[in-house]
């Protein structure tokens, strides 16, 4: 029987619904249910996820915006594109104004991540014994996109270069805005609960602390 590229499981939730969008998580679906890990899951991904920060037309202004008041600060907005309704895959764009940064924050979840308009800085941390040391700093440019596989790479802090705004798309196998995890204070490695939210949903149990 001839496959429904479109098809999608009840109760998914496409905060942007669109025929690129449905296309998209579809085919990163399939690659996640095919692999046999993490890594092999994200290389089978990258072809199209270039292709999708290649791709000017498909993300609306709106979710290119910068947010007043978001759980990063900054005015960082972080836009649910879609989500799926167990919580194992989400697609946001991250919204950076210019030199804006986010706070050191980890993701507790494999993916992709990627930068679809300017310019960021992004450092990566490892923790050590009573603190955290810097390991990578590393420069991307519109089109450059990384593969997540915590706990390697997973604490990050970004902060935008360009005189633009910078967007990065993520396709992260968690509900990122909604899970609890972890931002780092820098000089004494001091970690707490974070969630950070979506600027354009809610989260099903917000009065919920870890
Ligand atoms: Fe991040």
């Amino acid at each position: 029987m001839e496959q429904d590229e479109t098809r999608s499981v009840p109760g998914d939730e496409y905060v942007l619904d669109t025929p690129p969008v449905r296309a998209f998580i579809a085919a990163a679906r399939e690659s996640i249910s095919a692999a046999f890990s993490p890594e092999e899951a994200c290389e089978a991904i990258r072809p199209r996820f270039a292709e999708l920060l290649a791709d000017a037309t498909w993300l609306p202004a709106e979710y290119q915006a910068a947010a007043s008041e978001s759980g990063m600060g900054g005015g960082i907005g972080q836009w649910l594109l879609h989500r799926a309704e167990d919580g194992s895959l989400s697609l946001f764009s991250l919204v950076v104004p210019p030199a804006s940064e986010t706070p050191i924050h980890d993701h507790l979840a494999w993916g992709l991540v990627g930068l679809y308009r300017g310019a960021q800085d992004e450092e990566i941390y490892r923790e050590t014994n009573g603190g955290l040391e810097l390991v990578e700093r590393r420069a991307l440019g519109t089109g450059d996109f990384y593969v997540l596989i915590p706990p390697r790479d997973d604490i990050h802090r970004v902060r935008t270069t360009s005189a633009e705004t910078s967007v990065s798309i993520h396709l992260l196998t968690n509900d990122t805005g909604c899970v609890w995890r972890h931002t780092y204070e820098p000089a004494s490695g001091d970690r707490k609960p974070f969630r950070s939210g979506y600027v354009n949903v809610a989260c099903d149990d917000d009065a919920a602390a870890p």
